[in-house]
Protein backbone atom coordinates (compact mmCIF):
# COMPACT_ATOMS: atom_id res chain seq x y z
CA UNK A 1 0.00 0.00 0.00
CA UNK A 2 2.53 2.07 0.84
CA UNK A 3 4.70 1.47 -2.12
CA UNK A 4 1.45 2.36 -4.14
CA UNK A 5 1.17 6.01 -2.53
CA UNK A 6 5.05 6.19 -3.47
CA UNK A 7 3.69 5.22 -7.10
CA UNK A 8 0.91 7.82 -6.88
CA UNK A 9 3.13 10.78 -5.66
CA UNK A 10 5.87 10.12 -8.39
CA UNK A 11 2.62 10.51 -10.75
CA UNK A 12 1.66 13.57 -9.42
CA UNK A 13 4.99 15.39 -9.19
CA UNK A 14 5.04 14.29 -13.58
CA UNK A 15 2.08 16.19 -14.29
CA UNK A 16 4.05 19.23 -13.74
CA UNK A 17 5.23 18.41 -17.18
CA UNK A 18 2.46 17.83 -19.52
CA UNK A 19 1.54 20.66 -21.84
CA UNK A 20 -1.99 21.25 -21.75
CA UNK A 21 -3.08 21.43 -25.32
CA UNK A 22 -0.35 19.48 -26.90
CA UNK A 23 0.38 15.92 -27.45
CA UNK A 24 1.60 13.45 -25.05
CA UNK A 25 3.27 10.23 -24.72
CA UNK A 26 2.06 7.84 -21.83
CA UNK A 27 4.09 4.52 -20.54
CA UNK A 28 2.67 1.51 -19.53
CA UNK A 29 2.24 0.03 -15.64
CA UNK A 30 0.78 0.47 -12.05
CA UNK A 31 3.19 3.85 -11.78
CA UNK A 32 1.36 5.18 -15.20
CA UNK A 33 -2.12 3.85 -14.59
CA UNK A 34 -2.10 6.32 -11.56
CA UNK A 35 -0.46 9.22 -14.10
CA UNK A 36 -3.44 8.61 -16.52
CA UNK A 37 -6.08 8.50 -13.83
CA UNK A 38 -4.33 12.09 -12.57
CA UNK A 39 -4.77 13.54 -15.84
CA UNK A 40 -8.47 12.79 -16.49
CA UNK A 41 -8.82 13.76 -12.03
CA UNK A 42 -7.35 17.51 -12.50
CA UNK A 43 -8.98 17.51 -16.18
CA UNK A 44 -5.75 17.91 -18.35
CA UNK A 45 -6.82 19.29 -22.22
CA UNK A 46 -4.55 17.40 -24.04
CA UNK A 47 -4.80 17.12 -27.78
CA UNK A 48 -4.18 12.98 -27.98
CA UNK A 49 -2.31 11.03 -26.38
CA UNK A 50 0.54 8.38 -27.65
CA UNK A 51 0.03 5.40 -25.63
CA UNK A 52 3.16 2.28 -25.39
CA UNK A 53 0.39 0.00 -24.72
CA UNK A 54 -3.19 -1.53 -25.35
CA UNK A 55 -3.86 -1.41 -21.64
CA UNK A 56 -2.85 2.16 -21.31
CA UNK A 57 -4.67 2.84 -24.70
CA UNK A 58 -7.89 1.56 -23.46
CA UNK A 59 -7.61 3.27 -20.09
CA UNK A 60 -7.16 6.13 -21.83
CA UNK A 61 -9.62 6.14 -24.10
CA UNK A 62 -12.01 5.68 -20.83
CA UNK A 63 -10.79 8.73 -19.22
CA UNK A 64 -12.19 10.00 -22.85
CA UNK A 65 -8.66 11.04 -23.82
CA UNK A 66 -7.94 10.68 -27.59
CA UNK A 67 -5.31 8.32 -28.23
CA UNK A 68 -3.54 8.14 -31.50
CA UNK A 69 -0.83 6.51 -33.44
CA UNK A 70 2.70 7.39 -33.59
CA UNK A 71 2.92 7.63 -37.12
CA UNK A 72 0.15 10.36 -37.28
CA UNK A 73 1.84 12.29 -34.01
CA UNK A 74 5.50 13.15 -35.22
CA UNK A 75 8.03 14.24 -32.62
CA UNK A 76 6.38 14.48 -29.04
CA UNK A 77 7.80 16.83 -26.35
CA UNK A 78 6.61 14.54 -23.26
CA UNK A 79 6.66 11.17 -22.28
CA UNK A 80 6.16 9.98 -19.18
CA UNK A 81 6.83 6.61 -18.02
CA UNK A 82 7.50 4.08 -14.99
CA UNK A 83 10.78 1.87 -14.87
CA UNK A 84 11.76 -1.41 -12.65
CA UNK A 85 15.08 0.02 -12.30
CA UNK A 86 17.22 3.01 -12.79
CA UNK A 87 21.10 3.88 -11.69
CA UNK A 88 22.23 6.85 -11.14
CA UNK A 89 22.99 7.64 -14.62
CA UNK A 90 18.99 7.41 -15.03
CA UNK A 91 19.24 4.28 -17.32
CA UNK A 92 16.92 1.89 -16.71
CA UNK A 93 15.43 -1.35 -16.82
CA UNK A 94 12.32 -1.70 -18.80
CA UNK A 95 9.61 -4.25 -19.58
CA UNK A 96 8.31 -5.83 -16.40
CA UNK A 97 4.70 -5.37 -17.94
CA UNK A 98 5.67 -6.43 -21.50
CA UNK A 99 5.38 -2.99 -23.02
CA UNK A 100 9.27 -2.72 -23.77
CA UNK A 101 9.29 -2.18 -27.40
CA UNK A 102 6.40 0.35 -28.03
CA UNK A 103 7.88 2.21 -24.92
CA UNK A 104 11.69 2.59 -26.44
CA UNK A 105 10.22 3.79 -29.45
CA UNK A 106 8.41 6.64 -27.81
CA UNK A 107 10.85 7.13 -25.58
CA UNK A 108 13.01 7.82 -29.00
CA UNK A 109 10.41 9.68 -30.27
CA UNK A 110 10.69 12.34 -27.77
CA UNK A 111 12.27 15.48 -26.66
CA UNK A 112 11.91 14.63 -22.91
CA UNK A 113 11.41 11.31 -20.99
CA UNK A 114 10.03 11.92 -17.43
CA UNK A 115 10.44 8.40 -15.64
CA UNK A 116 8.28 8.54 -12.57
CA UNK A 117 9.07 5.40 -10.32
CA UNK A 118 8.93 5.01 -6.09
CA UNK A 119 11.97 5.27 -4.62
CA UNK A 120 13.14 1.31 -4.25
CA UNK A 121 13.76 1.59 -8.17
CA UNK A 122 16.63 3.48 -7.71
CA UNK A 123 20.07 1.16 -7.70
CA UNK A 124 23.31 1.62 -7.74
CA UNK A 125 23.91 -1.14 -10.29
CA UNK A 126 21.88 -2.73 -13.22
CA UNK A 127 20.38 -6.09 -13.06
CA UNK A 128 18.36 -7.90 -9.58
CA UNK A 129 15.65 -7.40 -11.66
CA UNK A 130 15.49 -9.65 -14.53
CA UNK A 131 16.01 -7.96 -17.89
CA UNK A 132 13.58 -8.75 -20.24
CA UNK A 133 14.09 -9.39 -23.70
CA UNK A 134 11.04 -9.38 -26.57
CA UNK A 135 12.30 -11.74 -29.30
CA UNK A 136 10.23 -13.19 -32.64
CA UNK A 137 9.17 -16.64 -31.83
CA UNK A 138 11.03 -18.61 -34.17
CA UNK A 139 14.59 -17.25 -31.72
CA UNK A 140 13.55 -17.97 -29.02
CA UNK A 141 15.89 -20.76 -28.10
CA UNK A 142 19.05 -19.66 -30.64
CA UNK A 143 18.30 -16.09 -28.72
CA UNK A 144 18.57 -17.60 -25.04
CA UNK A 145 21.96 -19.61 -25.80
CA UNK A 146 23.28 -16.67 -26.96
CA UNK A 147 21.80 -14.48 -23.60
CA UNK A 148 23.86 -17.36 -21.63
CA UNK A 149 26.92 -16.80 -23.33
CA UNK A 150 26.63 -13.09 -22.06
CA UNK A 151 26.31 -14.62 -18.27
CA UNK A 152 22.78 -14.33 -17.72
CA UNK A 153 20.06 -16.67 -17.04
CA UNK A 154 17.14 -16.40 -19.65
CA UNK A 155 13.72 -17.60 -18.62
CA UNK A 156 10.93 -17.30 -20.87
CA UNK A 157 8.33 -15.52 -19.53
CA UNK A 158 4.67 -17.75 -19.13
CA UNK A 159 1.97 -17.59 -20.31
CA UNK A 160 2.70 -13.21 -22.04
CA UNK A 161 2.38 -12.88 -25.18
CA UNK A 162 3.44 -8.76 -25.91
CA UNK A 163 1.04 -6.58 -27.84
CA UNK A 164 3.49 -7.09 -31.20
CA UNK A 165 2.58 -10.92 -30.81
CA UNK A 166 6.09 -12.18 -29.81
CA UNK A 167 7.73 -13.60 -26.70
CA UNK A 168 9.47 -12.54 -23.79
CA UNK A 169 12.71 -13.82 -21.99
CA UNK A 170 13.79 -12.20 -18.64
CA UNK A 171 17.22 -12.73 -18.10
CA UNK A 172 18.54 -13.32 -14.66
CA UNK A 173 21.86 -13.27 -12.90
CA UNK A 174 23.07 -9.93 -14.89
CA UNK A 175 24.89 -7.48 -12.87
CA UNK A 176 24.97 -4.91 -15.57
CA UNK A 177 28.33 -2.95 -14.68
CA UNK A 178 28.13 -1.25 -18.76
CA UNK A 179 24.89 -1.13 -19.78
CA UNK A 180 25.22 0.88 -22.73
CA UNK A 181 27.64 -2.53 -24.05
CA UNK A 182 25.38 -4.76 -22.94
CA UNK A 183 22.33 -2.82 -25.07
CA UNK A 184 24.30 -2.93 -27.89
CA UNK A 185 25.97 -6.86 -27.74
CA UNK A 186 21.56 -8.17 -27.28
CA UNK A 187 20.28 -5.38 -29.68
CA UNK A 188 23.00 -7.60 -32.45
CA UNK A 189 21.81 -11.32 -31.27
CA UNK A 190 19.53 -11.92 -34.82
CA UNK A 191 15.84 -12.62 -33.70
CA UNK A 192 15.96 -9.75 -31.02
CA UNK A 193 13.18 -7.01 -31.18
CA UNK A 194 13.80 -4.94 -28.24
CA UNK A 195 15.94 -5.41 -25.48
CA UNK A 196 14.92 -3.41 -22.23
CA UNK A 197 17.89 -1.73 -21.61
CA UNK A 198 17.42 1.91 -21.63
CA UNK A 199 21.12 3.04 -21.38
CA UNK A 200 21.41 4.64 -25.36
CA UNK A 201 18.29 6.64 -24.74
CA UNK A 202 18.10 6.99 -20.51
CA UNK A 203 15.52 8.86 -18.73
CA UNK A 204 15.92 12.81 -19.13
CA UNK A 205 13.44 12.88 -15.37
CA UNK A 206 13.45 10.67 -12.70
CA UNK A 207 10.65 11.41 -10.34
CA UNK A 208 11.03 9.36 -7.35
CA UNK A 209 8.06 9.27 -4.85
CA UNK A 210 7.91 7.91 -1.25
CA UNK A 211 4.69 8.12 0.64
CA UNK A 212 6.16 11.08 2.48
CA UNK A 213 7.03 13.00 -0.67
CA UNK A 214 8.81 13.04 -3.93
CA UNK A 215 12.42 13.88 -5.34
CA UNK A 216 13.52 14.69 -8.62
CA UNK A 217 17.01 13.26 -10.20
CA UNK A 218 17.86 15.12 -12.94
C1 LIG B 1 6.16 -1.83 -18.60
C2 LIG B 1 7.22 -1.11 -17.86
C3 LIG B 1 6.81 -0.42 -16.61
O1 LIG B 1 7.10 0.93 -16.74
C4 LIG B 1 7.57 -1.02 -15.46
O2 LIG B 1 7.33 -2.42 -15.43
C5 LIG B 1 7.19 -0.39 -14.13
O3 LIG B 1 5.90 -0.79 -13.77
P1 LIG B 1 5.19 -0.28 -12.45
O4 LIG B 1 4.91 1.17 -12.63
O5 LIG B 1 3.95 -1.13 -12.39
O6 LIG B 1 6.12 -0.55 -11.28
O7 LIG B 1 8.36 -1.05 -18.23
O8 LIG B 1 6.69 -2.55 -19.67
Amino acid sequence: MSQDLAKRKAAEAALRYVVQGEMLGVGTGSTVNHFIDLLAERHFDIAAAVSSSEASTERLRAHGFKVIDLNAAGPLSVYVDGADESNHQLQLIKGGGAALTREKIIAGASAVFVCIADESKLVDTLGAFPLPVEVLPMARSFVARELVKLGGEPVLRANVITDNGNPIIDVRGLRITDPRALETAINTIPGVVTVGLFAHRPADRLILGSPSGVREVV
